[in-house]
C-alpha cells in the first residue's frame, strides 16, 4: 500500500479558460461563493495542524486556474516557509505566468505544471473555449517566463483529444529534446465535458509512444515523479517524455494523494467521492484541530477501499457531480 504524503489543494473554483475536456458544454457553472472558499488563515491551520502532523510533505497549488486566486504570492510565501515541505508546486494554465513567474519563484515555488495542449493558435482557441482572442502567445510567453526565472522541472500537460491535437504529438514531443522540459501525454478522462467522450475519446498511451517511437526510438527512463507519469526520453533529448494513462492502465493502486477542494471539502479520490469530509465546516463550527486531525487519520486508513477501482473497458459514463475544475485536475 502507498503512503500517502500528498495533498493537492485546489484554491479556487473559476478559471479563465474553459477548455472542452474540463468544463461541461455551454453549462454554467454554480461558481463557490467568495465566503465559502477555504480562507488564507484556513489553509495554513490545516497544514500546520492536521497534514503536516500526518506525514503530509508534498502539496500542489491548483484550481480552477489558481493564479486568479487574490494573494497567490502571500499564499506561496507562507506555505514555501513552513517545516517539513519537500515539494511544493502548482498546476496552471500559463495565462497569467508572465507577470507572475518571477513573483511566485521569488516567494519559494520552485516546479510548476503548465496545461499546453497544442501550438497551434487556432487549435488551442477550439480546445480553450476562447473563439476570438488568441490567448496561445500570451500561454506561451508565460512558459518561456518561468523557464527563464528558473523552474525546474517545467512540465508541460498535454490532453490527446482525437481529431483535435492528436497531429501534433511529435510536434509536442519535440520540445523536450532542446531543453530541459517535461512533456506529459495525458489520456482523455470522462469526466466534464462527457459528449466529448464517443467512442473513441482517447488515444492510448502506447500508441503515442510508438508515434514517437518510430521517429526518433524512445527509452524507458528510471526517473519517477510524485504523480501517476511513467517516463521515458527521446535519446539524447535534455526534458522527457511522461505518460499519465489513467484509461488505459489502473495506476489507483499506487495513488500517494488526497485533494483539499477549494471550498474546503477533503476527497480522497479523484472519482470517487465516498468518505469526503468538509474541513471547513469543521473549522467554522470551531472543532478542535486535534480532533480534525483525527477525522483525517481515520480518512487515511480507509482510503485504499475508497479509491477508484478502474474501468476496464473506457467505457465509464464520465457522471460525477464535480468537473475537473472544481476538483482541481
Ligand atoms: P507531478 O508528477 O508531481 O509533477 O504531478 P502530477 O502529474 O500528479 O500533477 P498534474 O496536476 O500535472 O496532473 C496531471 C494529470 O494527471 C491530471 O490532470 C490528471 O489527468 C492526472 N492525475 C493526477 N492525479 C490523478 C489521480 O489521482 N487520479 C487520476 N485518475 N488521474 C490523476
Ligand atoms: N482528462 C484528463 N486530464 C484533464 N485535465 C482536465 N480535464 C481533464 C480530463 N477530462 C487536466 C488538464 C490540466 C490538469 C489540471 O487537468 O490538462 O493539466
Ligand atoms: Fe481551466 Fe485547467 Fe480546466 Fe482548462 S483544464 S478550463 S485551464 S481548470
Amino acid at each position: 500500500m502507498n503512503r500517502v504524503d500528498y495533498l493537492r489543494i485546489s484554491l479556487i473554483d473559476r478559471c479563465n479558460f474553459r477548455c472542452q475536456y474540463c468544463l461541461p458544454e455551454g453549462a454554467e457553472l454554480d461558481y463557490i461563493l467568495r465566503q465559502e472558499l477555504l480562507t488564507h488563515e484556513e489553509i495554513m491551520t490545516l497544514l500546520k495542524e492536521v497534514f503536516i502532523p500526518l506525514g503530509f510533505s508534498k502539496f500542489r497549488l491548483t484550481g480552477g486556474e489558481p493564479l486568479l486566486r487574490p494573494g497567490i504570492v502571500d499564499l506561496v510565501t507562507d506555505i514555501a516557509s513552513l517545516p517539513a515541505i519537500e515539494d511544493l508546486s502548482m498546476t496552471t494554465n500559463g495565462f497569467l505566468l508572465s507577470s507572475l513567474a518571477k513573483d511566485l519563484y521569488q516567494a519559494g515555488l520552485k516546479r510548476i505544471n503548465v496545461s499546453l495542449d497544442s501550438l497551434n493558435a487556432d487549435t488551442f482557441k477550439t480546445i480553450i473555449g476562447h473563439k476570438k482572442a488568441d490567448l496561445w502567445h500570451q500561454t506561451w510567453l508565460g512558459i518561456q517566463t518561468a523557464y527563464e526565472v528558473g523552474f525546474d522541472p517545467l512540465k508541460l500537460n498535454v490532453v490527446v483529444i482525437p481529431g483535435v491535437n492528436e497531429t501534433e504529438i511529435e510536434a509536442l514531443a519535440a520540445l523536450s529534446i532542446n531543453k530541459n522540459w517535461h512533456i506529459r501525454f495525458i489520456e482523455f478522462m470522462p469526466i466534464g465535458n462527457a459528449g466529448l467522450f464517443s467512442d473513441r475519446a482517447w488515444v492510448p498511451s502506447e500508441e503515442i509512444r510508438e508515434k514517437i517511437r518510430q521517429k526518433w526510438g524512445l527509452i524507458e527512463s528510471n526517473i519517477k515523479g510524485n504523480g501517476p507519469a511513467d517516463v521515458f526520453k527521446i535519446p539524447g533529448a535534455k526534458g522527457t517524455l511522461g505518460f499519465i494513462s489513467q484509461m488505459s492502465e489502473c495506476f489507483c493502486d499506487r495513488c500517494n494523494r488526497m485533494r483539499l477542494s477549494a471550498d474546503g471539502w477533503l476527497r480522497p479520490c479523484l472519482l470517487n467521492e465516498t468518505g469526503q469530509i468538509d474541513l471547513k465546516k469543521l473549522l467554522r463550527n470551531g472543532i478542535k484541530t486535534t480532533e480534525i486531525k483525527e477525522k483525517v487519520a481515520q480518512l487515511l486508513v480507509i482510503k485504499p477501499d475508497i479509491n477508484y477501482k478502474q474501468r476496464d473497458s473506457g467505457n465509464d459514463t464520465g457522471i460525477y457531480n464535480r468537473t475537473m475544475s472544481q476538483i482541481g485536475g
